[in-house]
């Protein structure tokens, strides 16, 4: 893929979104759209890639920096077709191919892309786009064919008459083209349709009237092509990604009994045999190890990490948190910026006090320790190994328990130095 630049347009308005976000940066299962095709198009290896920004430039920089990314502003938004244009001045003395996607197509798969490359490197195109066959094609391109079976021209719905409209292979959206033949195409597009836009997918008549070869390749699932243009299709494009999420982990070895009714949002690892009951959500960066039970109702945010046979049961919340092997977390409670040791039991309606309105700290409870039901630990504090907390205790900032007592009452007190004799329950530990 070394002598293929990537360009992702992400310049268009987004009308139909109804937003004042742009398009692109309008999340699914926790990532902003554009991500998705910065992550494909990263792992393809590709020589550079180049995203043309254009409504709320600013904005769409942001999620941009710190990359090896070109960017190239679109001023007018005269189209599709004068977007990539926007390209030629950074790209004029390019031999080689150009792969160009849309922002607003996230559910590409990196599979259809990585054959796209190949195919127009074998068929030495001039053109080779990505099609689908979609049951209900309206709103997108369509291909036309000729009898003899080959593309020779994209119409938009727009301009579609109605033997056309009844085509059902469609415009994904993605392309390989030969950066020069396509330039010298551009130059030639005009705006002439409804909509008065440089469209891109006319370059496809104009290199057949050059006698150029054109090729279409078929993605594997007709999912592949929805673009996002709406808040309906957001929506479904999330239950979609959702979807995959959950079939991957499901592939390796966990129990997830109601998939449609669970949220995996993010870059989730779920070890084997750990089952996650409905109504749960798992967002960001989190790792989860073998033979655990999550949910139902469980909320586990980024920058959790559980050990193995750990317990997180109902309307329980864990944040920037890891949690022993063995460890107990079943009701309504909210862990955030904790260590918890081993075999801890976190009595129901525990609530970590990380934040005091200013900044976060940290809390510490160790192997064995007890917390009573509906206690507050106000941080930042320590629970030392096998302590107990009571009921309704209130451990206030930086009186932290000694490893073995017990503390009651509000704010907590000591009331034993010692419970040597207490039996840690998980026996394994
Ligand atoms: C486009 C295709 C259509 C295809 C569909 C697939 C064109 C003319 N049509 O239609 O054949 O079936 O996508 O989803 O390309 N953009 C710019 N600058 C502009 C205009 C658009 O950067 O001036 C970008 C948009 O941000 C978007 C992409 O180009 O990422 C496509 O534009 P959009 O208006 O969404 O085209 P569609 O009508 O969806
Ligand atoms: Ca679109």
């Amino acid at each position: 893929m070394k002598d293929t630049v990537g360009i992702i347009l992400a310049a268009g308005e987004g009308t139909r979104m109804n937003s004042t976000l742009p398009k692109v940066l309008h999340k699914l299962c926790g990532k902003p759209m554009l991500q998705y095709l910065l992550d494909i198009l990263g792992q393809l290896g590709i020589k550079k890639n180049v995203v043309v920004v254009g409504h709320q430039a600013q904005e769409v920089r942001q999620i941009l920096k710190n990359r090896d990314i070109k960017i190239v502003r679109q001023a007018k938004l005269l189209g599709s077709a004068d977007a990539v244009w926007q390209t030629h001045s950074f790209l004029a003395r390019f031999k080689g191919n150009l792969l160009i996607v849309y922002g607003d197509t996230p559910l590409i798969s990196y599979q259809s892309l990585e054959k796209l490359i190949r195919a127009h490197e074998q068929t030495q195109a001039a053109c080779t786009l990505l099609s689908a066959v979609l049951k209900n094609p309206s709103g997108y391109g369509r291909i036309v064919r000729s009898e003899d079976n080959r593309v020779l021209k994209i119409v938009e719905e727009q301009d579609a008459d109605n033997y056309e409209k009844a085509i059902a292979e469609i415009n994904v959206g993605a392309y390989c083209f030969r950066a020069k033949e396509l330039f010298s195409a551009l130059k030639e597009i005009k705006p002439n349709n409804v909509k008065k836009e440089y469209y891109l997918t006319t370059a496809i008549e104009l290199l057949n009237k050059r006698k150029a070869k054109v090729e279409a390749i078929l993605t594997a699932d007709e999912q592949e092509a929805q673009g996002v243009n709406s808040r309906q299709d957001l929506a479904f494009a999330n239950t979609v990604i959702n979807k995959r999420n959950i079939e991957k982990l499901l592939s390796q070895g966990v129990t997830i009994v109601d998939p449609a009714n669970t949220y995996i949002y993010g870059d989730v690892q779920v070890g084997q045999d750990t089952v996650i009951y409905p109504q749960s959500v798992i967002e960001g960066q989190v790792k989860i190890g073998r033979a655990c039970q999550i949910g139902p109702f469980a909320h586990l945010r980024s920058g959790t990490i559980l050990a193995d046979h750990v317990a997180i049961g109902n309307f329980v919340e864990v944040v920037r948190s890891s949690v022993g092997c063995g460890s107990k977390i079943k009701h309504h409670a909210y862990i955030g910026d904790t260590i918890i040791g081993q075999a801890v039991n976190v009595g129901a309606g525990t609530i970590v006090a990380n934040y005091d309105g200013k900044s976060k700290s940290k809390t510490l409870i160790a192997d064995g320790a007890f917390i009573g039901t509906g206690s507050i630990l106000i941080a930042p504090v320590k629970i030392g190994k096998k302590a107990i907390t009571g009921a309704g205790s209130v451990i206030t900032k930086n009186k932290n328990v000694p490893a073995g007592a017990t503390v009651i009452g509000v704010p907590a007190k000591i009331l034993k130095k010692r419970n040597s004799k207490r039996k840690i329950q998980n026996a394994k530990l």
